[in-house]
């Protein structure tokens, strides 16, 4: 398997602009809306292995900004300089504190509907991944146990030159060190940036549980990082059906089976 490097290009931000899918399907179309609705539920129901791909969009009724999107923290911020390994190279203080202000607001946010209904799947599948993007912890406070964070965890730290890794202190309130213990070098947020590979053993997990899987539940991501829409790309060609809930169209929406145009803590719950 060739490496996987975290890719967008900034100006695909600017410039994506997706038809409508054909299913895309709106809340005000009620009853259109129940039948697809029962129709996933069905499907959940039936599938024998189920992968969960998650992004921002998913915390978003924890009150979590999501990334893109009018009030996205890219609306205000410029990726390039908060979360590449240049801009940290560059100025290691201007990117603690924009984490630090991050690891706050997740550490203040309680794990939404969303996050409940994708726990309580996990619980009735033998065969069950949850894939996410998200780095705020959530997904875990909710109860998910089979998951693989693509982007680590914002309680979480690393030396930028030796194995060293720490949790992130949360009393009495979220701190990171900023020097490693072990060999004095700056200690970065774990996290995987723009331009950095993703960590291979988390990539084959997802690529041979996806080989087999029935069922892909993708939420809350626009698909502009190109892992989940790749993922779910694999998936499909394996011949995994997609449900793909989140208010907007991405692309995402235009691969999937069904796409269920609302908030993910008012769909995800009653597909389960
Ligand atoms: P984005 O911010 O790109 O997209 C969030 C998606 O969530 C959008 O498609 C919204 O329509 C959707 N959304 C909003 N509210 C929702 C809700 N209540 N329920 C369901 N969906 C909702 O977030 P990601 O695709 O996750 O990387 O972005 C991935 C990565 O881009 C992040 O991990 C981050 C960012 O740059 C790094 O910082 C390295």
């Amino acid at each position: 398997m060739g490496q996987f490097v975290i890719f967008q290009t900034f100006e695909f931000v600017l410039f994506h602009n997706f038809p409508l899918s054909p299913v895309s399907i709106h809340l005000n179309c009620n009853q259109a809306m129940q039948t697809d609705i029962d129709a996933c539920r069905a499907a959940v129901a039936a599938a024998k292995q189920v992968a969960v791909i998650t992004g921002a969009g998913v915390s978003k009724e924890s009150g979590i900004p999501t990334f893109r999107g009018k009030e996205g923290y890219w609306k205000e911020n410029r990726p390039e300089d908060l979360a590449t390994p240049a801009a940290f190279a560059a100025n290691p203080k201007l990117v603690h504190e924009w984490y630090s202000h991050r690891r706050t607001v997740c550490h203040q946010a309680e794990p939404n509907a969303a996050h409940r209904a994708i726990a309580a799947l996990e619980k009735q599948k033998a065969q069950f991944l949850l894939i996410t993007q998200n780095v705020d912890g959530l997904h875990k406070r909710a109860g998910s146990r089979r998951l693989v964070e693509v982007h680590g965890n914002i309680f979480r730290g690393r030396c930028t030159a030796c194995s060293y890794t720490v949790d992130v202190n949360l009393e009495p309130e979220p701190a990171i060190a900023l020097q490693c213990p072990a060999c004095a070098a700056n200690v970065r947020p774990d996290i995987v940036w723009f331009g950095e590979s993703y960590h291979p053993a988390d990539l084959q997990t997802c690529y041979q549980f996806l080989h087999h899987t029935d069922l892909v539940i993708v939420s809350g991501t626009s698909g502009v990082v190109q892992i989940p829409l790749h993922l779910t790309q694999v998936a499909r060609e394996r011949g995994a059906r997609v449900i793909d809930v989140n208010p907007d169209n991405t692309a995402v929406s235009e691969l999937a089976d069904w796409h269920l145009a609302g908030p993910a803590g008012e769909i995800l719950p009653q597909l389960v």
